[in-house]
């Protein structure tokens, strides 16, 4: 017997802490991505040129040293007019939600979610806590602020609250935030802006007068850097340098870390690429009406459509077409649903003549897909924002 099969043997009887055998698993799908890509939200064209400059002047001897951090802290928090303090950069929001529940929640802990939203909460909280109560949206999919005021107690030590939310493109307002909060002293309320430029509303104004709120903000959408890995949590320097501390030093790469203040500083391609999205979405959502789909008005860089029994048919004729639509219809209330993520001008065009040619080879009808009610379909003179 070779020495690696003995090991394999050994480590069999090594068994992982209850809660990391017990936590759900996410595996996107990845592989062959090789088309229009309008299945991850992603920024569908190219970062800032000045991304690219400055990615051209590193060198080698670079690449062999540890990235330094906290010198981009300091740019990032002076462009956002806040404090160093106030900001920690991570490898993505996807790290920021875990350094938050490594952060805050012990084992006997509730954290609180509504759903549907971001899969990652799940998996991330469950790594720390059984104790995870979610609160699923009614037929509309907008945040249940109600059911979700109602869900919280003494034992809430962490909530989770996209805005606008993941898939649904459903905002919740920034009094129900702000509510949240103070129903919640005990608990730390992490809103998660990822999305926040394709709608403008923010709460990081109000951290000066929250103790409790932390928001996670992402370079990978609006920023198209989502290659790069990385996003950022603001909040009061009392509760952040406990993250700080359970965070790596390095978790940030260098290459990143060289490429944010470029990122950061072009706001006129940040307007530019907000604006494509916003008329994108806008003819992206009157497209679907005369189509007859239903869909859920949207206010991030995707819209998700109500397809129904034929929602996986739907997502391999476009395939075909060499268009990736992102299958949503097992998360929780999203039967028969799909998501399509909003571009540049020329990506939403070849996604609206894909989706009408599909549509039609499925031979799919509006009544099969079984409107749930109270969902937002659109009167035809109705403006979107
Ligand atoms: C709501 C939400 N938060 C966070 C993320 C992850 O962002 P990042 O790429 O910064 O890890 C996503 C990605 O799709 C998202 O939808």
């Amino acid at each position: 017997m070779s020495l690696a099969t003995d090991l394999v043997t050994e480590v069999k009887t090594v068994q992982p802490r209850k809660a990391v055998l017990d936590m759900p698993e996410y595996h996107p799908p990845l592989a062959g991505r090789d088309a229009l890509r309008l299945d991850f939200n992603e920024n569908t064209a190219a970062p800032s040129p000045r991304v690219m400059e400055v990615l051209r002047t590193l060198t080698a001897e670079g690449l062999t040293k540890y990235p330094e951090r906290e010198p981009v802290e300091r740019i990032v928090a002076k462009h956002f007019g806040l404090r160093p303090e106030q900001v920690l950069l991570t490898n993505g929001v996807d790290e920021a939600i875990h350094l938050m529940c490594a952060t805050f929640l012990e084992a006997e802990d509730e954290a609180l979610i509504s759903t549907p939203t971001f899969f990652m909460y799940d998996v991330n909280i469950k790594m720390m806590t059984p104790h995870l109560r979610k609160i699923q949206a009614d037929a509309t999919l907008e945040f249940p602020f109600e059911r979700f005021m109602a869900a919280i107690t003494q034992r809430t030590k962490l909530i989770i609250v996209a805005s606008p939310n993941n898939p649904t493109g459903a905002v919740v307002s920034r009094e129900h935030l702000l509510a949240i909060a103070a129903a919640a002293p005990q608990a730390v309320l992490m809103v998660d802006e990822a999305y926040y430029h394709f709608h403008g509303e923010s709460t990081m104004k109000d951290l000066a007068t929250v103790p409790n709120l932390i928001v996670a903000r992402t370079f990978s959408k609006a920023y198209g850097l989502a290659n790069l890995r990385v996003g950022m949590l603001v909040g009061s320097p009392d509760l952040l340098k406990y993250v700080r501390k359970a965070s790596s030093p390095y978790n940030v790469n260098g290459v990143a870390l060289a490429c944010l203040p470029a990122a950061v500083a072009d706001d006129e391609y940040l307007a530019w690429y907000i604006e494509q999205v916003r008329v994108g979405r806008e003819r992206m959502m009157k497209g679907l009406q005369e189509l007859g789909v239903p869909f859920f008005v949207s206010h991030a860089n995707f819209v998700l459509m109500q397809i129904g029994p034929k929602h996986k048919a739907l997502v391999e004729a476009m395939h075909a077409r060499g268009v990736l639509l992102r299958d949503r219809s097992t998360d929780p209330g999203c039967d028969g649903c799909v998501r399509i993520t909003i571009g540049l001008e020329e990506h939403v065009t070849r996604g609206l003549e894909a989706l009408r040619a599909s549509l039609n080879e499925i031979k799919w009808e509006a009544q099969q897909a079984n409107e749930p009610t109270g969902q937002q379909t659109v009167d035809a003179e109705r403006e979107f924002e």
